[in-house]
């Protein structure tokens, strides 16, 4: 009998703290149900004590997704650990997630505390929660550079506390496989009441080892991962959960356990939360990367066409990816759209909502002949991202360039209703289009990353294009997708700068100071 392999997903909190990966109350719901279909087992939705914002996100999730456990992260202090509580408890099982740093370094310099009073506000912390859930975890904070001895006491007086999950962070993303599975060993052997909880590991990706000290910690007993869709997250990131959840479904004689993931769920859920956050995905990324089952190579191509198995261990299919399905044309009929959204998964609110979308997808059919089921999703993230109420919107765009002449582009906006109108030359016709904006914006933003995906294949494909604006410390992602790249680049321009307008203050749980204010 295989035992279950929890998967905690930490995309909305960990992998918020992405710089410009900041996301509102709506993109974690939307975030949040997708993570219910794909059937994890518990989803971080934030840290409720680091803004009202994030607050309301949690409590918003709660609501919203009653399959799935849901979280809130609270340092090991009254205040936190109370705001948590209150925030999960619309939640139809829901979750306090309580952590403090136990390594000499963290508890000197940033705690300031002796290892004693760090004890003690671990205990204090998880018993408090108690009173608002069963459902406790308590997390050691670097735990990779802390002492054995002191983890085995911290993590023994915490699950006598009520900590049901007892979670092992590798919070620089130092460890190595073997290292990292030896101690898990070491823990859940010493710690006298280790079988009362679940052992639970976190890994960071600064050496690039964090699925693979994952699944080292699984090897050795652990039955809880925390990962991140696309491993997204601070720094380098964490640990991916496509490859977690596919690596021990692929691969499940050597893995004593399984989990409950809707894998066709996947590719979905790395879209959806790669358009909301601004964060592409690389091609060669293992699982959803474009490339990920492509076959470049002429004898590659051969063999899975011989015999699929030669060189696949995995099918596309299984982890979510469409055929490139053609799904409408010009001549499809408001049926057939509505149809084809609900297959797609697409929520459409209102019969004037469907109208709008209608319009819009003639408008795209016009322009690009064969309309595939990637079109219609990215036709809809560009609506998610350009919700009606936001400041900048694009009106119209002239673009020009000739060989010799230095390229133009002329831009019509939308501030708050109002039309602006400017003209710009530039180095390319991005560039001019961005020149055009800033001469009416003048956000003074500088430009961090511009980068184009195309959506799907053949000349006259959508692009999706991703910019990272940056000012007073603060980082956004915008991002637009169009079959002109010049029209995509200025709508992901306004989206930065419509982000940017939005002022929200948040603490990083982890540095919890003025310097570490999160956009
Ligand atoms: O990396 C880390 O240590 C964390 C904890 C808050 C669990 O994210
Ligand atoms: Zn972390």
């Amino acid at each position: 009998m295989q035992q279950q392999l929890i998967i905690f997903d930490t995309t909305m909190r960990d992998g918020e703290q992405s710089p410009g990966a900041a996301m509102s109350r709506d993109d974690k719901v939307r975030i949040g149900k997708q993570l219910e279909k794909l059937r994890v087992d518990v989803i971080e939705a934030g840290f409720a004590a680091s803004s009202p914002g994030d607050f309301e996100a949690i409590r918003a999730v709660a609501e919203a997704v009653r399959d799935v456990t849901v979280c809130s992260l609270a340092r090991a202090n009254d205040h936190d650990v109370t705001r948590a509580g209150e925030a999960i408890k619309g939640a139809n099982s829901g979750r306090v997630h309580t952590f403090i740093a136990t390594s000499p370094i963290h508890m000197k310099a940033k705690l300031r505390m002796e290892p004693d009073a760090v004890l003690d506000a671990a205990v204090r912390a998880v018993k408090l929660a108690r009173n608002f859930t069963d459902d406790v975890e308590f997390s050691a904070e670097d735990a990779v550079r802390s002492d054995v001895d002191f983890l085995c006491r911290i993590f023994e007086a915490a699950i006598k506390a009520g900590a049901r999950t007892v979670n092992v962070p590798d919070t620089v993303g130092y460890s190595v496989p073997e290292l990292w599975g030896e101690l898990f060993r070491n823990l859940m052997s010493r710690v006298p009441n280790a079988d009362k909880a679940i052992w639970s590991t976190h890994c960071h990706n600064d050496l690039g080892m964090a699925v693979a000290n994952s699944l080292a910690a699984v090897m050795a007993g652990a039955r809880q991962v925390e990962c991140t869709v696309n491993g997204l997250g601070e720094r380098a990131g964490n640990a991916s959960l496509e490859e977690i959840v596919m690596a021990v479904r692929t691969r499940s004689d050597v893995f004593a356990c399984s989990t409950r993931i809707d894998a066709t769920q996947i590719v979905p859920a790395s879209k959806l939360v790669s358009t909301i956050t601004g964060y592409p995905v690389q091609p060669n990324k293992a699982i959803v990367g474009a490339n990920a089952f492509a076959h470049e190579s002429g004898i590659h191509q051969d063999g899975v066409l011989k015999h699929r198995e030669t060189y696949e261990i995995m099918r596309a299919e299984d982890v979510g990816w469409g055929a490139n399905r053609l799904t409408l044309g010009k001549l499809s009929g408001r049926n057939a759209f509505r149809s084809r959204l609900q297959e797609l998964g697409i929520p459409v609110m209102s019969e004037e909502a469907l109208n709008a979308a209608f319009v819009r997808f003639k408008e795209l059919a016009d322009k690009k002949r064969e309309i595939f089921d990637e079109d219609l999703q990215a036709l809809f993230s560009d609506e998610a991202v350009t919700p009606e109420d936001e400041r900048y919107k694009l009106v119209s765009l002239v673009a020009h360039s000739e060989t010799g002449r230095k390229p133009f582009a002329r831009i019509v906006i939308a501030e708050e209703g109002r039309e602006r109108h400017a003209e710009a030359h530039g180095d390319g016709q991005v560039d001019a289009a961005f020149q055009a904006i800033e001469s009416l914006v003048k956000s003074g933003a500088e430009l961090l990353l511009y980068s184009v995906n195309n959506i799907t294949t053949g000349s006259d494909a959508q692009g999706e294009v991703t910019v990272r604006l940056a000012r007073d410390g603060r980082v956004v992602n915008g991002m637009g997708s169009d079959t002109d790249i010049v029209v995509a680049s200025a709508k992901a321009y306004l989206n930065a700068l419509n982000k940017m307008a939005v002022k929200t203050l948040r603490v990083n749980p982890q540095y919890g100071t003025e310097a570490a204010v999160l956009p």
